[in-house]
């Protein structure tokens, strides 16, 4: 039985791959915050597995690796979806800025961290559900926690941009036999808005007829699940090949950010344990 592990499979796009893969016969981990999206999740059969944790701490996050670790020594799958808009600069309790702690930080731990039992897989692959392909927006890298000047949509773009240099680091450095995919899904009708202004809401709410049903979206993950590629890295942006020349992908700014992203972690852990 194939085993699959969905970060922010709870809801939205994360929810419709665990539905297919469990259609498709895997054992499914589905990571979220929420307990009662994660108990509906659970209801639908024995084989779903709910793991309660706030992905944008660093500490919870670590958790659940270990958990997944000590009750699941082969992992075929990780796909990444985990994410939430926030409209104001939001700092975590361990110091760093909400998007980028969830959205990008809580991928490049998953990612590494569970690279042990996906490598003890046949076929592993990591599917990251982001925006591949997206010019716009940058690593601001003199200020990656958006202390000088936050916007909420500057912050989604520069996390964007961190997963697309994760994925191409994982690929470079990791050694891991894991194929990694950087998926951009295009429009679709999900995404929880609740965070959001009510007048933000409401133009998502009526723009939302031009977007794509889940289902939709979710075909190539679900398929590459099923057949993982043979590259090392896989860029598709809504079904079109994302060239890896691309400069949005440049290896020289992953290996700088995987760097400065290992230090950070390495802060991280020193402030904990003194
Ligand atoms: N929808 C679009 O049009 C679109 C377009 C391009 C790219 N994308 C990308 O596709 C991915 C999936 O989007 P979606 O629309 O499917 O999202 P969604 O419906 O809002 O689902 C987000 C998932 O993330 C989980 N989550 C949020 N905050 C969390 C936290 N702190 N800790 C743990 N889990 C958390 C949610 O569960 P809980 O509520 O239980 O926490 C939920 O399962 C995102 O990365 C998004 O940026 C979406």
């Amino acid at each position: 039985m194939r085993v699959t592990v969905i970060s922010g499979g709870t809801d939205g796009m994360g929810r419709g791959t665990l539905e297919a893969r469990l259609r498709r016969g895997d054992e499914v981990i589905a990571i979220g915050s929420n307990p009662a999206k994660g108990q509906a999740v659970q209801a639908l059969s024995d084989r779903v597995h709910f793991l309660q944790a706030d992905l944008s701490s660093v500490a919870a996050t670590r958790k659940v690796i270990d958990t997944i670790k000590e009750r699941w020594p082969k992992i075929d799958a990780l796909a990444l979806f985990a994410n939430r808009q926030s409209p104001k600069r939001t700092v975590t309790a361990e110091g760093l800025e909400q998007t980028f702690a969830l959205y990008y930080l809580s991928r490049y731990l998953l990612s590494h961290g569970l690279r042990e039992q996906l490598d003890a897989a046949e076929r592993p692959v990591i599917v990251n559900v982001a925006g591949v392909g997206i010019t716009k927006g940058s690593i601001h890298w003199d200020d990656l926690q958006l202390a000088q000047k936050y916007g909420m949509v500057d912050a989604q773009l520069q996390a964007g941009r961190a997963n697309d240099l994760l994925g191409v680091d994982f690929a470079e450095r990791s050694g891991s036999r894991a194929r990694y995919v950087l998926y951009h899904p295009g429009f679709t009708r999900s995404g929880d808005l609740s965070t959001m202004p009510a007048a933000i809401r409401g133009l998502i709410r009526a723009a939302s007829v031009f977007a794509k049903p889940v289902e939709k979206s979710i075909h190539p993950i679900v398929e590459w699940i099923e057949k993982p590629p043979s590259d090392a890295l896989t860029a598709s942006n809504q079904g079109k090949p994302v060239p890896l020349s691309t400069k949005t992908l440049d290896p020289a700014d992953a290996r700088r950010l995987g760097t400065m992203t290992d230090e950070l972690l390495a802060r991280l852990t020193a402030d904990q344990g003194s």
